[in-house]
């Protein structure tokens, strides 16, 4: 896979280095080119020595008449060559040059030149962004069909605070690997994910949780995005950014998971249950703190809904894909988690191998499915588990019509 990086002059042409490096990390080779503002900030030479590629910084000097005369122009060629153009930071300018078709630079004339996707990371002060010619650029850019990967909001180096910072550089190159790849098999899906725990009350300071990172779920919504699906991500406190794209719906609570799920379950046409709800709660929580007054406490705990059994009740023809977190009998506590909750699949993995199941990068289930088949996979990364498990789910829907 093959990306053009263009580099505008803003204070985070910086991160673009590491941006460069998150994309060769994940096997894309990449070409440079940095506009003469973002050469203020940032030298070729980073980006040469990383990339081991000449940078290019200039329309003219990139393009001599020898070049030329053996119709090699180099925006032509940068064009013709790469899968993807990647913008980051996409300043303020560069966006304006881009909406309006100006071509005065390298980086201007090459994208009028490039034919395919597109992918915009704007960084810069919050009332630039925000400002109605801005925001017109965008709405023009996104029109067109680019992605555009909106700003961060937090303290910015100008000293102001809101929207504006460049997203996290991994996050960028990941946005831009899948756009490279990307697979449209889950368009017109509805997908409804849920990811995390829960935590539920003992008073006001106080609760009950589990050690759910939310990286599965969070894994499964990124996926599924990536493959042209709607996502509805219910997730439960986590310590991560929402993937791009997806529509995220936080909760604390499993009675609010139970009644966020219910709310959009009509509108799913897959449901991914990957969040570990509690089984009990308070009822009542006290609306005071207790105090430490007594020698000894017990909680009286009451059941929480399950929302997997009553999904399995309410589906229809919905596929229902389930997870069963086990320290043993994996295959079998799969199957009879399949028939008690009327799932159509269950990922079933052991929660006691080193290296996988909560809080891990990687995950090492097993597939246990409604046709009778068990498709045990690999220890692989979390989004590699997430693309497995829909590209079986694509195939069990199949089955599973076919045979009704
Ligand atoms: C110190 C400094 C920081 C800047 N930071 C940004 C920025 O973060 N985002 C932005 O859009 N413009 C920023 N600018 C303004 C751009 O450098 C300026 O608009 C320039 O023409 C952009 O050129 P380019 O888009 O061709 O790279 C900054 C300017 C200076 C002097």
């Amino acid at each position: 896979m093959k990306i053009a990086l263009g580099v505008g002059g803003g204070i985070a042409a910086y991160k673009a280095a590491e941006i460069a490096r998150a994309l060769m990390e994940r096997g894309a080779a990449v070409e440079v080119i940095l506009t003469a503002a973002a050469e203020e900030f940032v030298r070729p030479l980073t980006f040469a020595a990383l990339t081991s590629r000449k940078v290019i910084t200039s329309l003219f000097a990139s393009s001599s008449a020898e070049d030329v005369l053996s119709s090699s122009v180099e925006h032509i060629r940068v064009a013709q060559e790469n899968d993807v153009l990647l913008v980051a930071p996409a300043t303020a300018d560069l966006m304006a040059k881009f909406a309006h078709g100006l071509a005065d630079d390298f980086l201007s004339t090459l994208y009028l030149a490039f034919t395919g996707r597109v992918i915009l990371a704007p960084a810069m002060n919050t009332n630039m962004w925000n400002h109605p010619a801005t925001q017109a650029n965008v709405a023009t850019l996104a029109a067109r069909g680019h992605v555009i990967l909106p700003p961060d909001s937090g303290p910015l180096a100008c000293g102001t605070v809101g929207p504006g910072r460049l997203p996290d550089p991994v996050r960028i190159a990941e946005a831009t690997i899948d756009l490279a790849n990307r697979r449209r098999d889950l368009e017109g899906e509805t997908i409804l994910i849920t990811a995390g725990p829960t935590q539920e009350p003992i008073d006001p300071v106080r609760f009950i949780s589990n050690r759910s990172s939310g990286k599965m779920g969070y894994a499964l919504a990124a996926a599924a995005a990536a493959r042209g699906a709607r996502v509805i991500l219910i997730s439960g406190p986590v310590e991560l950014d929402p993937p791009y794209g997806v529509e995220l719906v936080r909760v604390v609570t499993a009675l609010e998971m139970h009644e966020a799920v219910m709310k959009h379950l009509a509108e799913s046409t897959i449901i991914v249950k990957a969040a570990a709800v509690a089984d009990y709660h308070i009822a009542k929580p006290p609306l005071q703190k207790i105090k430490k007054t007594m020698a000894r406490m017990s909680l009286e705990l009451d059941p929480t809904p399950d929302i997997l059994a009553e999904v399995g009740r309410k589906k229809g023809d919905r596929l229902l894909i389930g997870f069963a977190a086990e320290t043993s009998n994996l295959v079998e506590e799969g199957r009879r988690k399949l028939e008690t909750k009327n799932c159509d699949m269950v990922v079933a993995n052991l929660i006691n191998l080193e290296g996988t199941g909560f809080g891990a990068e990687e995950n090492e289930v097993t597939l246990v499915m409604r046709t009778g088949e068990v498709a045990p996979l690999a220890r692989l990364s979390k989004r590699e588990v997430a693309n497995l498990i829909f590209d079986h789910a694509l195939k069990l829907r199949l089955a599973l019509h076919a045979t009704q």
